[in-house]
């Protein structure tokens, strides 16, 4: 029963989100920019650092992923020996973390205890004299380490090169973070990231939305298998917040769906459907991360407003008393569910705005604009237990 053959996806893999794309659509200037400043480290065996930064989606971590699979191809051409190693620090958020997966890449049986970071450093770069190749360390979402004060890690892999003293070894580092770290670091390892050095990338705008997902269509989708309407709405709605991730995403669940269908083609009310789901699996994950007054203020709303587009504070904050009491909880005053309601509107789940009331007057109101109030009121429920 799993055997059963698509008809619309030629690829999945190209639709996975850790696929990465041969060419980066949009992505020109930024690969030339990293070839330009690594081409001595490919021809002389210098050492160079560089920042990448952009907001979420833009094509950081997959740009930078195809850079270094590209130069170890090209060196590998020319008899070169280059190693790279990619660390999430999300993931690897400690300075002993980070090092171990550097010192694996070299000695996968290194072990995960018994060593201080300073001489886990200092294996490091035996190891890597030892390997007589150029290294490039990626360090992605670098905030991460850095918010936790492992920017010391930083200088002194930033600046390890001169350590290395060897011929045709060398040691170069690429951060990735959508924040602007660089401030945040101390002078020192500041001034080895020369401003110089800094990628930028840009939001995506519909256009480039439209050029990438077409791209990825063209490689995973069997030939006239998306409708021009359903890439378009795709590019239409990921260029909202200019998030590639999304539109590949969209692509891929739009696939899904179609397959389910006998069209045997994407369409415009595939993209819909698969856009519901996403909203809706996005909508539970920030849900999950407020804490139960917030919650339950949601749910007030969520339950009050039913089928109209928005409902009175008032109206709002009778329901939540409702609402405490039935899970059991100690409502909050008037001003803290006031409060609630304003955290809410910065989170992107509701909208207040101020209306005029049946006496003449003003009052303030909330609205619901993207989700339906009954999903809503349900997930809700089901988070509070
Ligand atoms: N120019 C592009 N061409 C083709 N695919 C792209 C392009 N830019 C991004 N993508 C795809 O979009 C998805 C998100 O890209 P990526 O992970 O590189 O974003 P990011 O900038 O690192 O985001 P974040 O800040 O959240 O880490 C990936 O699946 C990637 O393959
Ligand atoms: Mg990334």
């Amino acid at each position: 029963m799993f055997e059963r053959s698509s008809v619309i996806i030629r690829d999945r893999a190209k639709l996975s989100f850790d696929y990465v794309p041969e060419k980066l659509v949009g992505r020109e200037s930024q690969m030339d920019s990293l070839a330009m400043l690594f081409a001595p480290v490919v021809s002389d065996g210098l050492s160079e650092t560089a920042f990448i930064t952009g907001p979420v989606g833009t094509g950081k971590t997959a740009t930078a992923k195809r850079f270094c699979m590209d130069m170890a191809d090209h060196c590998a051409g020319k008899g070169i020996r280059m190693d790279y190693v990619f660390v999430n620090c999300r993931q690897k958020s400690t300075e002993a973390g980070v090092l171990l997966q550097l010192l694996r890449h070299y000695d996968p049986g290194f072990p995960d205890r018994g060593f201080s970071p300073a001489e886990m450093y200092r294996s490091l770069l035996g190891l890597i004299r030892k390997s007589a190749s150029r290294l490039v360390i990626v360090l992605d979402e670098a905030d991460v380490l850095i918010r936790k004060g492992s920017g010391d890690l930083v200088y002194q892999l930033s600046r390890s090169n001169e350590e290395m003293g060897a011929v045709r070894t060398s040691v170069s580092l690429i951060m990735i973070s959508q924040e602007y770290i660089l401030d945040r670091l101390d002078d020192a390892s500041r001034s080895s990231f020369k401003r110089a050095n800094v990628i930028r990338f840009p939001r995506y705008d519909r256009d480039g939305l439209l050029a990438i997902v077409r791209a990825r269509a063209e490689e995973a989708i069997v030939h006239e298998g998306a409708d021009d309407d359903a890439l378009s709405l795709i590019a239409d709605i990921a260029s909202e917040i200019g998030d590639a991730r999304l539109a590949v995403e969209l692509l891929d669940k739009s696939a899904r769906i179609a397959e389910s269908k006998a069209l045997g083609v994407i369409t415009a009310e595939d993209v819909r459907e698969s856009n519901d789901m996403s909203v809706s699996e996005f909508t539970k994950a920030k849900l999950e991360s407020l804490d139960r007054n917030r919650l339950l203020a949601m749910l007030a709303v969520s339950r009050s407003i039913k089928t109209r587009s928005s409902v009175t504070l008032a109206a709002a904050e009778k329901t939540y008393h409702i609402a405490c009491e039935e899970f059991e909880t100690p409502a909050r005053k008037h001003t803290q569910f006031w409060t609630y309601i304003c955290d809410l509107e910065k989170l992107g789940f509701v909208v207040t705005t101020m209306v005029s009331d049946e006496s003449g007057g003003r009052t303030k109101a909330i609205s619901i604009r993207d989700i339906p109030t009954k999903t809503l009121s349900s997930m809700i429920e089901e988070l509070l237990g």
